[in-house]
């Protein structure tokens, strides 16, 4: 590049007039690249999804938003249908919902999304169980702990272009630990999901995966505590906090089981997503029994769940891998399993999940199989975090 004569020389001005202008010219350029904002937006809910979801009958609905005390939606389109926002639909079952809410003085509940197998729908189960449970009336915050930033993305945001460094979890982790920020406050952001919030990740985070293992030399440093400690004070202001991991058991994931009450295994019937899931026990069996010897460290779970996901009910193969998952995990998998559905395929080109559509455009029964799965799943979780988290009868 050749200079023009009154560019050869370079003051302190000439640096700060650049770095003015520099910085004006990219935040346009980001401002314009990352148009329009917001990039995703929940869907609407009919009349009859919203009295579901509340427990009552459609035809109370009517009644019900007539009254004065309750968001009326609006009226729209040809059928002169009624339709609610999400926020609306949160505020009914918020009101009128007979679900117990978290009693007084617990704790948000918290589990840790893990397989080894790259690809095993841990980002999809993740982000539909958090949506999934927002419209039970919970709060939910969902940590992104895998560098990919997937769950970042299904936000809406670009990882790599808006989520900077000390937006994720990475800085809990970094040295000198005594000045790093212990209170995970500083990363949460609302999301385009009412009731769903997110501390986000990026690229960056792989940092975390190089301190880590130099702080797990320091007997001093309790290296795998580092997130559950920093996650504490945010256990009063949710219901529920979900962790999604990287495909391994990474320093950070372990981290993400030592602060989780409940773990949940997606394992599509696959022979190498099944052969992952053994190993990724034998693993955490290790890790974990190390510590409990060599830092005598104590770690009961509330409830461990294993997930068939992803199931092709045509496939001989899946058929015979769904049994050797069913004769390994027994009592912890599931009774609810999740189809292998277009729906998920097509929200995924999207960035999407099932919950993000209020109907699909091909063929409804397909949705509602998927939908109906997921909510159950919804469901029994809620029914576990109830029971074993909360003491709830
Ligand atoms: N029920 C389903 N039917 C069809 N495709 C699905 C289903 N669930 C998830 N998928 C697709 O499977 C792929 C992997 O899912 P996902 O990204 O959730 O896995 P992951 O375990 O988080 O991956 P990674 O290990 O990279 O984090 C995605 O393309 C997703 O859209
Ligand atoms: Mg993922």
């Amino acid at each position: 590049m050749q200079l023009s004569p009154s560019a050869q020389r370079f003051s302190i001005d000439d640096l700060e007039s650049l770095s003015e202008s520099a910085s004006a010219l990219l935040d346009s350029l980001r401002t314009k690249m990352l148009e329009p904002h917001p990039r995703k937006k929940p869907p609407t809910f009919t009349g009859a999804q919203l009295a579901e979801l509340c427990g009552i009958e459609s035809t109370q609905v009517p009644y019900l938003a007539s009254r004065g005390d309750l968001p009326t939606g609006v009226v729209e389109g040809r059928g002169k249908r009624r339709h609610f926002t999400l926020v609306e639909v949160r505020e009914w079952v918020a009101r009128l919902a007979k679900r117990p809410k978290r009693p007084e003085g617990a704790r948000a509940a918290s589990i840790a999304v893990v397989n080894f197998k790259g690809g095993s729908t841990k980002t999809t189960t993740t982000f539909n169980l958090a949506q999934g449970l927002t419209l039970l009336g919970r709060k939910v915050l969902l940590v992104d702990l895998d560098p990919q930033g997937s769950a970042t993305t299904l936000t809406g945001m670009l990882p790599a272009a808006e989520v900077l460094e000390e937006h994720t979890v990475g800085p809990i982790t970094y040295p000198p630990l005594s000045a790093a920020p212990k209170d995970l406050r500083y990363a949460v952001q609302t999301t385009y999901w009412d009731g769903l919030d997110l501390i986000p990740a990026a690229p960056h985070l792989f940092n975390a995966e190089i301190f880590l293992p130099i702080h797990s030399r320091d007997p001093d440093i309790h290296w795998w505590a580092l997130l559950d400690k920093a996650i504490e004070p945010l256990r009063a202001d949710y219901d529920v906090i979900i962790f999604d991991t990287a495909p391994a058991l990474s320093y950070l994931a372990v981290n993400a089981v030592i602060a989780s009450d409940g773990l949940l295994m997606p394992i599509p019937p696959d022979n190498l997503d099944y052969a992952s899931s053994v190993a990724f026990w034998t693993l955490l069996s290790e890790t974990l029994g190390s510590l409990k010897r060599h830092r005598h460290i104590e770690k009961d779970f509330a409830f461990m769940r294993v997930l068939l996901s992803r199931v092709d009910a045509t496939s001989v193969s899946s058929t015979i891998v769904k049994d050797w998952i069913i004769r390994t995990y027994g009592p912890y998998v599931l009774t609810t399993e999740i189809p292998r559905s277009q729906v998920s395929g097509v929200g995924a080109v999207q960035f999407g999940t099932v919950f993000d559509i209020s109907k699909y455009e091909g063929a409804a029964k397909t949705y509602s199989k998927i939908r109906d799965a997921y909510n159950t799943l919804v469901e029994q979780i809620d029914q576990s975090i109830m029971a074993s988290i909360w003491g709830l009868k």
